[in-house]
């Protein structure tokens, strides 16, 4: 099983895959499955700027269009000065596929990283339909 510290480097290393023409603004990505699988993601750019695709979706739809929902913790790189934080969409998107309390460690450019959870991340979040 992955820790935290491996999926910080598949993070980082993700991010040389971003297709970012536009912004110059290179994400990765890195999550862990319930049983252990590992799926990488970066952000994919479009001449039609709306089609961009975030770094952190990119991994989480490579997990769940392979059969795995259940996911369990996530990494996230960016080449900011601060550890990246995640637009509000991702942060929709990574509460339907995690726990509340599932681990997000977020990493700044020269390595450091703040650590919290899906939940602190968007609180009072929209679930169902209910
Ligand atoms: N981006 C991500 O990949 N994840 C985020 O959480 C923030 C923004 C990407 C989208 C775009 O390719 C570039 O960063 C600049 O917004």
């Amino acid at each position: 099983m992955v820790d935290t510290n491996q999926l910080v480097n598949l993070a980082i290393q993700a991010s040389q895959h971003a297709y970012v023409p536009y912004s110059k603004f290179p994400i990765g990505a890195a999550l862990k499955t319930k049983d252990g699988r590992v799926f990488q993601g970066c952000n994919i750019e479009n001449a039609s700027f709306g089609l961009t695709n975030c770094g952190e979706r990119t991994a989480i739809f490579k997990a769940v269009s392979e059969g795995y929902r259940d996911l369990k913790e996530i990494a996230i790189y960016g080449e900011t000065k601060e550890p990246i934080s995640p637009c509000g969409a991702c942060r929709q998107v990574m509460v339907e596929f995690f726990q509340p309390e599932a681990k997000v460690t977020l990493i700044a450019k020269n390595g450091q990283t703040v650590v919290t959870t899906v939940g602190d991340l968007l609180p009072y979040s929209f679930t169902d339909l209910d």
